[in-house]
């Protein structure tokens, strides 16, 4: 290159770097990078970011990723498998298909995240995991009516009542709830879904109470056609969750709270796929063989049922803080012990 057209392209990479707010001659310079050196050359070049939160996490990214390739000694052939897995968990993604949060959920990354974010007093409901089949369109039932179309599954009752930490009722909170049919299958497994089923979205009454009929949840593999279920199995872990109910709950001066009730003597808790189970969430639902009140329930076949009776208790966001302040203090213990 000529010392002319050497100068005019540095005048135009330094007029563009501008437009970007970077100062091109300022740059920490970032060449001949060796094992040793370029973590650090990546955090000086990611230093000039304005977002204080997202250099420090990004800093913190790029020493645990860089430290992992070198702790690892990662091949060529390993880095591109894991590019093309990415990329292929990316693909299987759609509206109401979400590989990567499973991903996510498989790698214990999402239980990790709301264990920190979600702790909760100890007197409010515990949070678990979302999981990957939430979806926006439940329909919204009235209290009593049912979630799932007949023929789904074994029939259930819930009912219960939304509280605060100090057991007065919430009134008009927004509870969304899901589960799988009798299948183990989410609506939106089957690719001739044409409306939600078993999921619905109901408000609790004046004293807080709720109530709606479902069907028993059964448990079930997390979807194994996808990346994900490939990782497991190359993994030698199974694919299983143990049988529950989802269920989110949000009221205006309340944490969200995103839980699942899990069924009692499913062989699958102390092994859940994605680490979501936590004692205080287990259920035993009662079995009810009385056609007077599983009529009057609203069912359309008169048997048995199981029925399942759960509160909700929501902590204030104050009450939430106080939670999270305290488990964080008691982790810092536990480090420095
Ligand atoms: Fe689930």
């Amino acid at each position: 290159m000529s010392n002319q057209a050497t100068e005019e392209a540095a005048l135009k990479a330094n007029k563009l770097a501008e437009q970007h707010g970077i100062d091109l001659s300022k740059l920490p310079k970032s060449m001949d990078m060796s094992a040793e050196s370029i973590t650090a050359n990546v955090h000086a070049i990611n230093s000039y970011c304005p977002d204080e939160r997202m250099k420090f996490v990004f800093k913190s990214l790029v020493t645990h990723l860089h430290d992992f390739v070198r702790e690892t000694s990662l091949t060529s052939e390993e880095w591109m498998t894991a590019i093309q897995f990415l990329t292929q968990t990316g693909k299987m993604c759609s509206d109401i298909r979400q590989e990567f949060i499973l991903l996510s959920d498989a790698l214990g990354v999402s239980t990790l995240v709301d264990t920190i974010n979600n702790a909760k007093p100890p007197t409010a409901t515990e949070a678990t995991v979302l999981g990957p089949f939430y979806t926006e369109d439940a329909l919204e039932v009235a209290n009593g009516d049912s979630i799932a179309s007949e023929g789904k599954g074994d029939y259930m009752f819930v009912e219960g009542r939304v509280l605060d930490t100090k057991g007065n009722p919430i009134a008009g909170a927004i509870i969304d709830t899901w589960e799988t049919d009798g299948d183990g299958l989410y609506d939106t497994q089957y690719s001739n879904r044409e409306k939600p089923d078993c999921r619905g979205r109901l408000f609790s009454g004046e004293d807080g109470s709720y109530s709606f009929r479902a069907v028993v949840p059964v448990p079930y593999p997390i979807p194994s056609d996808g990346t994900v279920g490939g990782l497991l199995k190359k993994l030698g872990r199974h694919v299983f969750r143990p049988a529950h109910l989802h269920i989110m709950i949000e009221a205006p001066g309340f944490e969200k709270l995103t839980t699942a009730l899990y069924m009692e003597g499913d062989p699958y808790l102390m092994s859940d796929a994605v680490f979501g189970v936590r004692t205080s969430l287990i259920v035993k639902p009662e079995l009810v063989d009385d056609k007077a009140i599983t009529k009057a329930r609203g069912f359309k076949e008169d048997k048995p049922h199981a029925y399942l009776k759960q509160d909700f208790v929501l902590a204030t966001p104050e009450e939430g803080a106080g939670a999270r302040k305290a488990m964080r203090s008691a982790a810092s213990a536990t480090v420095t012990a």
